[in-house]
């Protein structure tokens, strides 16, 4: 198994589409990364494993699945939030734990200032959900410190990645499996990732106007 996986399903790249559109609105851009979110949760959990169970239709019993591995989400504050909802759909049993981090803007090392996890992680899938991977400071420490917490099977999920930030996540943490929609060209001086989509969080929370 590869450890970069391009979503690029059709519906993926006209999503992604409006979401890169600087004229796109902040609802608009929430409803439609929500709405990807939910395509990206299909190709991440293809190879999921299932449980045979039994089932009684209203017509007789027959055999049906269960998924097995318990699986945890952990968006990474603020922008990976705009991911959580389309997920929850297709996974409603998840536990949701959070990773709050933000980039020094001067250093663009990651600051974290939150953390609140479900317990028993050692058994569970860990998708960790941020839609931006640039320099990928933020992404290592994230799995840093979902690890040193017992976390053993973990995947990060991004939207769109730099090949600075796969070269950095891959090498620090070569058993993490990276998902993105898009590997994009490059990183900018100030750390953001073209052509990209500009600042996910403040485009999600109009912060930036
Ligand atoms: C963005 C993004 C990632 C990080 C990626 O968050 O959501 O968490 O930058 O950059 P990196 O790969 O260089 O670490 P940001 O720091 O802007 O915080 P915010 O989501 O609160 O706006
Ligand atoms: N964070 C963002 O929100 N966008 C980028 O391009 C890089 C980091």
């Amino acid at each position: 198994m590869k450890k970069l996986i391009i979503i690029s399903h059709p519906l993926v790249k006209r999503d992604l589409t409006i979401l890169r559109d600087k004229r796109t609105s902040s609802p608009t851009f929430r409803a439609v990364l929500r709405r990807t979110a939910s395509l990206m949760a299909y190709a991440v959990t293809e190879d999921l494993k299932l449980h045979q169970i039994n089932v009684s239709t209203p017509l007789e019993k027959t055999r049906g699945h269960s998924v097995v591995d318990p699986i945890i989400l952990v968006p990474i504050l603020r922008a990976g939030l705009g991911l959580v909802g389309g997920f929850v759909e297709v996974l409603p049993n998840a536990r949701v734990g959070h990773i709050g981090m933000y980039r020094d803007e001067e250093t663009l090392t990651p600051v974290d200032y939150y953390l609140k996890l479900p317990k028993k992680l050692k058994d569970a899938l860990l998708l960790i959900l941020d839609p931006m991977l640039a320099t990928g400071g933020s992404a290592v420490a994230a799995v840093t410190l979902l690890k040193e917490k017992g976390a053993r099977k973990i995947r990060f999920v991004s939207l769109v990645a730099s090949p600075e930030g796969v070269k950095v996540l891959s090498k620090a943490h070569p058993d993490v499996r990276i998902y993105t929609c898009a590997l994009d060209r490059r990183l900018n001086k100030k750390g953001y990732i073209l052509p990209g989509l500009g600042d996910a969080g403040d485009r999600m929370f109009g912060t930036g106007e």
